[in-house]
């Protein structure tokens, strides 16, 4: 009787436990940054480019707050900061450090997009930048993400062909890899086909064996009905 007791409590607790697994979930997920899948953008040296930056929340937002920094070796700044109302309406920029960038995105539509644009890149804006993202609706968490941007001098196609290279390289490690299972799968059964004829042989021989050094009675028996 004590026992089914305890099961229960323990069945309360892990259901208490996932329960708050429950609560818990929806916080962790609520506000993400994301600056997209590539972590380094590359920019041509005089040219535009697009810092991307995009957030979700499931609760919803109100006054939310962003801001973009720029980091480097020898530099730490605020580039951007601005607010946004809630869900209707588009970002309100408070403070920009720098004519060259605008923000572009749209926070209309559940777009979310808070991302800038940098016009006239020059190699000194080389380095980090920071996407941050702040819901009062969260507790003022703050969430981020960093995208990388080097400057060059024009985009050349050595990162393609290397990515080839590494496709081809890991493409061929695979294709080598299955051969080798193959051959290796081939060459077990070719093992067992062998053990198993070398088995046979045994039983016949072993077969042979007791014909040729069985009991004389046995093989009397045997033979009379070869003779009828
Ligand atoms: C980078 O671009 C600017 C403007 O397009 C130009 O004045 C400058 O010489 C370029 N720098 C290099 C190192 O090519
Ligand atoms: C800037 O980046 C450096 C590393 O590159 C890091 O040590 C430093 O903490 C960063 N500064 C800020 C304010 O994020
Ligand atoms: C964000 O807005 C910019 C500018 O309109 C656009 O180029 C970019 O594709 C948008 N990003 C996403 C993830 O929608």
């Amino acid at each position: 009787m004590p026992r089914a007791g305890d099961r229960g409590a323990v069945r309360a607790r892990w259901l208490g436990t996932g329960l708050l697994g429950l609560f818990l979930l929806p916080a962790s997920l609520s506000l993400e940054v994301s600056v997209g899948k590539a972590t380094t953008i590359y920019a041509v040296n005089g040219s535009e480019i697009l810092l991307p930056c995009t957030f979700s929340s499931c609760f919803g937002f109100y006054d939310l707050q962003f801001s973009w920094s720029y980091n480097s070796s020898d530099t730490f700044k605020i580039l951007i900061e601005g607010t946004v109302k809630n869900e209707k309406t588009d970002p309100k920029v408070k403070f920009k450090d720098d004519d060259r960038i605008t923000l572009e995105g749209t926070t209309k539509d559940k777009m979310n997009n808070i991302s800038i644009l940098l016009r006239n890149v020059d190699f000194s804006d080389m380095g980090k930048y920071t996407c941050h993202v702040k819901n009062p609706k969260e507790n003022n968490l703050q969430h981020q993400a960093t995208i990388l941007l080097r400057v060059v001098d024009k985009l050349e196609e050595v990162d393609n062909t290397l990515t080839l290279i590494i496709l081809a390289v890991v493409g061929g490690i695979i294709g080598l890899l299955i051969v080798i299972l193959l051959v290796k799968k081939f060459v077990a059964f070719i093992i067992k086909k062998t053990q198993e004829k070398k088995k046979e042989c045994l039983v016949s021989s072993s077969g042979n064996d007791n014909t040729e050094n069985g009991l004389p009675g046995s093989r009397a028996e045997e033979k009379p009905p070869t003779k009828v």
